[in-house]
């Protein structure tokens, strides 16, 4: 029986990006977390630790805010589409297709995953600042859209595009030159970036691509970076897509899409405020309507390809608690059995997140931790100074809002084996990613005879 759901926890049902956990969050009678009905050290057990554990309700909830944000706030055609770098598999490309969505893909291996979970490849848009030739031909190959970064990406379509090949969809991005508050890592709309032609070559640009037969210029993007929390850059960021829009089609592209690109911000921690998807999306559809208005341009069809919004809310990462060391009158450490290679957030961004101890979530009697992963590199360290219930070995540990950008940036580092993720809804859980074992890591070693004693 539930006896405590934490709705004080459940800040914004509505938006799952303003809430550090899962929507269907619950604490069972013996102050146990429950989420998608599963009891989450039940989890531990079965999988294993570490462990990605991924609610659909929460995830499709995300999807559905955008959804429901576009047709409610934009008066023209919208297609969201889900940045897969946050997190890719089968199965989450399979459920944003479900839920009305295309995808962002920036390599062979997102792209063939979406192809494979059966998204249309109109419905894909392939990015990247330095695409491979084998890249752009597949994707040409498999008309899928190619967001044009720079003159090279032109230059090796022009080579690989036989005469009398199909017309390549391209969008084309460039660098709005908008400054926003975020992690300088992961700030791309600033001129110093790697990202899209500088808008100083943007009309070039456009009439060089008139002069290709090849061209199917279908719409422009930009993307300004990631985890922000203001409104006003994307508000900006109107104005500067419909001035580039009204260039374009002066210059006699008939475009019909602008993709506002992803970044809205999320809540890690407890003093994190992001706005609401609705209140994003209103944002930018309501600044689209009035930029094409006063420059006398019909509405586009509005594109954004949120990543972290959509699926970091949805993940818990599980570890298992293992040694202790008190450092009298400094620090204790606990440690866990994963770290910086399934989650290597923190070490490269000092990210900060929210934990817990599964199976006493409640736990009033509290101690300042610092809990440390497994590997040999002393900033492999997940929460820093964190008061967490009294917990000892063998207890699992929580971390919230892992879904984005854990996985799709694990690593092997010291040869660790990325963990299983299991997908969670209605008390069922389903393995959606087996747990790599030691031995896969040996898979691409090659051993020259040379190196073998055949004595
Ligand atoms: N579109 C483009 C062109 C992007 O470069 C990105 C993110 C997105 C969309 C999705 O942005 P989102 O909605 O997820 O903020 N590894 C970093 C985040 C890097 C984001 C890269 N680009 C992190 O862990 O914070």
């Amino acid at each position: 029986m539930i006896i405590d759901k934490p709705f004080e926890f459940i800040e914004d049902q509505s938006s799952p990006n303003r809430n550090i956990y899962p929507l269907t969050s619950e604490i069972d009678e013996k102050g146990r977390l429950t989420v998608g009905g599963c009891l989450l050290s039940d989890l531990a057990e079965r999988y294993g630790t570490p462990l990605y554990v991924l609610d659909e309700f929460t995830f499709r909830s995300s999807c559905k805010a955008y959804k429901n944000a576009l047709s409610k706030n934009y008066k023209g055609l919208s297609l969201p589409l889900y940045a897969s770098k946050a997190n890719s598999s089968l199965v989450i490309s399979s459920i944003v297709k479900s839920e009305g969505f295309g995808l962002d893909v920036v390599s062979e291996g997102e792209l063939i995953t979406a192809l494979n979970a059966g998204v249309q490849s109109q419905n894909i848009f392939f990015h990247g600042n330095n695409k491979s030739k084998r890249e752009l031909l597949i994707a040409y190959q498999n008309k899928v859209n190619i967001v044009i970064d720079n003159e090279y990406d032109i230059d090796q379509l022009d080579n690989l595009i036989p005469t009398e090949g199909h017309k390549a969809k391209l969008m084309l991005r460039f660098t709005p030159g908008i400054e926003c508050h975020t992690h300088e890592y992961i700030r791309t709309g600033h001129l110093d970036s790697k990202f899209g032609f500088d808008p100083d070559k943007l009309e070039d640009t456009l009439i060089r691509l008139k002069n290709y037969q090849w061209a199917h210029l279908t719409g422009l993007h930009a993307h300004i970076g990631s985890q922000i929390f203001e409104l006003a850059p994307h508000r900006d960021l109107s104005s500067v897509l419909a001035d580039a829009l009204k260039k374009a089609i002066e210059i006699g592209h008939p475009i019909n899409d602008i993709n506002v690109g992803g970044g809205l911000g999320i809540k890690y921690i407890s003093s994190d405020n992001p706005p609401s998807i609705n209140d994003w999306v209103k944002t930018i559809a309501l600044g689209m309507e009035k930029a094409c208005k006063s420059r006398d341009l019909d509405l586009p069809r509005l594109l954004c390809e949120p990543g972290r919004s959509i699926v970091a809310t949805s993940g818990i990462t599980l570890y298992k608690i293992g040694s202790r060391k008190e450092i009298p009158g400094l620090r204790t450490y606990i440690s866990v059995d994963g770290g910086m290679s399934d989650n290597p957030r923190p070490i490269t961004y000092d990210s900060a997140y929210t934990a817990c101890v599964v199976d006493n979530f409640l736990g009033d009697e509290k101690e300042l931790v610092t809990v440390a992963g497994k590997h040999c590199e002393s900033g492999d360290v997940l929460l820093k100074d964190y008061l967490l219930p009294k917990a000892s070995s063998g207890n699992v540990l929580g971390i919230f809002c892992t879904g984005a950008y854990n996985l799709s940036m694990s690593s092997n580092y010291n040869r660790i084996p990325k963990p299983a993720t299991v997908l969670v809804g209605n008390g069922q859980a389903d393995l959606i990613q087996k747990r790599e074992l030691p031995e896969d890591l040996l898979r691409y070693d090659i051993l020259p005879d040379r190196f073998i004693d055949h004595r």
